[in-house]
C-alpha cells in the first residue's frame, strides 16, 4: 500500500445543483424555468420525468445537510435557481426564495462546511426565455443583475461563487442539439448564447468586485474535455484541434486571452454567422477572475470526417475500455491532462475540479446498503490522476465528487444514479453508498491509499 497525501488545506466536497434536487418546482413563490417548461414537454425526457419533486431537497435539506457532516465533507457545492429568487427574471425579488438559501448556507456556516455557490446552473426563467433567453444580449445583463442582488443579500460567508456552470452544455445541447431546455436546434443560435454567457459571465464578476465581498472568491466552471486524434495522420490530427477549439479552446481563449481562437472563427465562419459582439465584450469576458473550476468525466477520441468544414471530428469509442452508464470512458489520465494543459497554456490561477463522478447501476440491498465498487474504483482512479498533477506543482485547490446524491440527470430522468448517497424515488429516503464511506476516509487521511 503506498499513500497519496494531498495538500495541506486541500478542500474536499461534492457538488448538486437546483433543478436536479430541489423540486418545490412551484412553491413558495418560485416562478417557471425554461427546465420546468422543457421537461413538462412530451417526448422531450426519459419516461417524461421532470424535476417538479426531484430529490425534495428544498423540505428535506436539514437532512441532506446531516448527510454532508457525516461525509465529512469540507464544501458543498449547489446552485441558486434564479427563477426562485427572481420569479419574473428581475424586478421583484421572492423573499422565500432567498430565505431558503440563506437557511441552507446559515446552516453549512454552522457546522464548518464552506459553501460553493453557483450562480446558474441552466434553470433559467421562463420568463426571460420567452424574451429570447441567451439569445438575447439582454439576458446577460440581467444576470449580473440577478448576481448583484445575490452579492447584497446573500449576506452570509459563502466561500467561493461560480457564475455559469459548463456554458459549453448550454449553448450546445441546449442550443444546438436541443436536448436540453431550451430545445433549440440551431447552431448560429447556439454560439451567439455561447458569446452571451460569456458576457453575463464578465458582468457578474465586474458585479462581484463592486460589491467587495472580503475574503471570497469568484470563478467560472467549463466542463473541459481532452481531445485525442485516433490515429497520427494529419487529418486525425487536424480533426482533433478543431474538436479540441469547438469544446475547449472557444471558451478558455476569450477568458483568458481576450479573443476567440481564429482557427475557429474561420471554420465556423465558413457555414455559421458568428456571434454579434459589441466593443468592450472581449475586455468585460476577459475580467480577472480568482480560480477556475473545471469539470471533467471523460475523454474524446476522433477521426477526421472527411468534410473540410466540419468543426468536429467523428468520435470514436476505444473497445477495450470501460463505459460509465452515461455511455462515457473511463479515462482518469485525462484529468491529469487538463490540470497540467490549463496551467502552462492559459493561467496559473488556482484550479477546482468542480465536478468528476460517474453514474452506474446501483442497488439499494434490503439491509439498507448500496455496494458501488466500481464507483469507488473510478474516483480512485481520478484522484490518483489528480494527486500527480498536484505532486507537479498545478494549483489545485479542491475536488468535488459529482454528485452528493443520486438526482434528475437532465434529460435522462431519473435513469442515472452519479451519488454518493442513494435516493430511493419511491419514498425519497436517503442511504449512503459505499463510497460515501471510501470517501469519508479520502477525506479524514487527506489522501488516499492504493
Ligand atoms: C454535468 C452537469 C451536471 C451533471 C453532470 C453529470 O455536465 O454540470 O449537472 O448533469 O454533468
Amino acid at each position: 500500500m503506498s499513500s497519496y497525501y494531498f495538500s495541506d488545506h486541500f478542500t474536499w466536497g461534492a457538488a448538486t445543483a437546483s433543478y436536479q434536487i430541489e423540486g418545490a418546482h412551484d412553491l413558495d413563490g418560485k416562478g417557471e424555468s425554461i427546465w420546468d417548461r422543457f421537461s413538462h414537454t412530451p417526448g422531450t425526457t426519459w419516461n417524461g420525468e421532470t424535476g417538479d419533486v426531484a430529490c425534495d431537497h428544498y423540505h428535506q435539506y436539514e437532512e441532506d445537510l446531516k448527510l454532508i457532516s457525516a461525509i465529512g465533507l469540507n464544501s458543498y457545492r449547489f446552485s441558486i435557481s434564479w427563477p426562485r429568487i427572481f420569479p419574473a427574471g428581475g424586478g421583484k425579488p421572492n423573499k422565500k426564495g432567498l430565505d431558503f438559501y440563506r437557511r441552507l448556507v446559515e446552516e453549512l456556516n454552522r457546522s464548518n462546511i464552506k459553501a460553493a455557490v453557483t450562480l446558474y446552473h441552466w434553470d433559467l426563467p421562463q420568463v426571460l426565455q420567452d424574451k429570447g433567453g441567451w439569445n438575447n444580449r439582454d439576458t446577460a445583463r440581467y444576470f449580473a443583475d440577478y448576481a448583484a442582488y445575490l452579492y447584497e443579500y446573500l449576506d452570509l460567508p459563502v466561500d467561493m461563487w461560480i457564475t455559469i456552470n459548463e456554458p459549453w452544455v448550454i449553448a450546445v445541447l441546449g442550443h444546438a442539439f436541443g436536448v436540453h431546455a431550451p430545445g433549440i436546434t440551431d447552431f448560429n443560435v447556439a454560439l451567439q448564447v455561447s458569446h452571451n454567457l460569456l458576457l453575463g459571465h464578465g458582468l457578474a464578476v465586474k458585479a462581484f468586485r463592486e460589491a467587495k465581498r472580503v475574503g471570497e472568491t469568484i470563478g467560472i466552471t467549463l466542463n473541459l474535455t481532452p481531445v485525442q486524434p485516433l490515429t497520427d495522420s494529419a487529418a486525425d490530427i487536424e480533426a482533433a484541434s478543431r474538436s479540441d477549439g469547438f469544446m475547449n479552446r472557444w471558451f478558455l481563449d476569450p477568458l483568458f486571452r481576450g479573443s476567440y481562437p481564429k482557427d475557429m472563427v474561420e471554420i465556423f465562419s465558413r457555414t455559421f454567422s458568428l456571434p454579434l459582439t459589441e466593443k468592450d465584450d472581449a475586455a468585460i469576458i476577459a475580467e480577472p477572475i480568482d480560480f477556475l473550476g473545471i469539470n471533467n468525466y471523460t475523454r474524446v477520441l476522433v477521426e477526421a470526417s472527411g468534410d473540410e468544414n466540419a468543426f468536429m471530428g467523428n468520435p470514436v469509442n476505444p473497445p477495450d475500455a470501460e463505459y460509465t452508464e452515461m455511455g462515457w470512458e473511463v479515462y482518469p489520465r485525462g484529468i491529469y491532462e487538463l490540470l497540467t494543459r490549463v496551467n502552462r497554456d492559459y493561467s496559473t490561477l488556482p484550479l477546482y475540479i468542480t465536478e468528476n463522478g460517474a453514474a452506474f447501476p446501483d442497488e439499494l440491498q434490503k439491509d439498507g446498503t448500496v455496494d458501488d465498487p466500481r464507483r469507488i474504483n473510478y474516483l480512485q482512479a481520478y484522484l490518483h490522476e489528480t494527486w500527480k498533477a498536484l505532486e507537479e506543482g498545478i494549483p489545485l485547490k479542491g475536488y468535488y465528487v459529482w454528485s452528493l446524491m443520486d438526482n434528475y440527470e437532465w434529460a435522462f430522468g431519473y435513469s442515472k444514479r452519479f451519488g454518493l448517497i442513494y435516493i430511493d424515488f419511491e419514498n425519497r429516503k436517503r442511504y449512503l453508498k459505499n463510497s460515501a464511506y471510501w470517501y469519508k476516509k479520502v477525506i479524514s487521511r487527506n489522501g488516499l491509499e492504493l
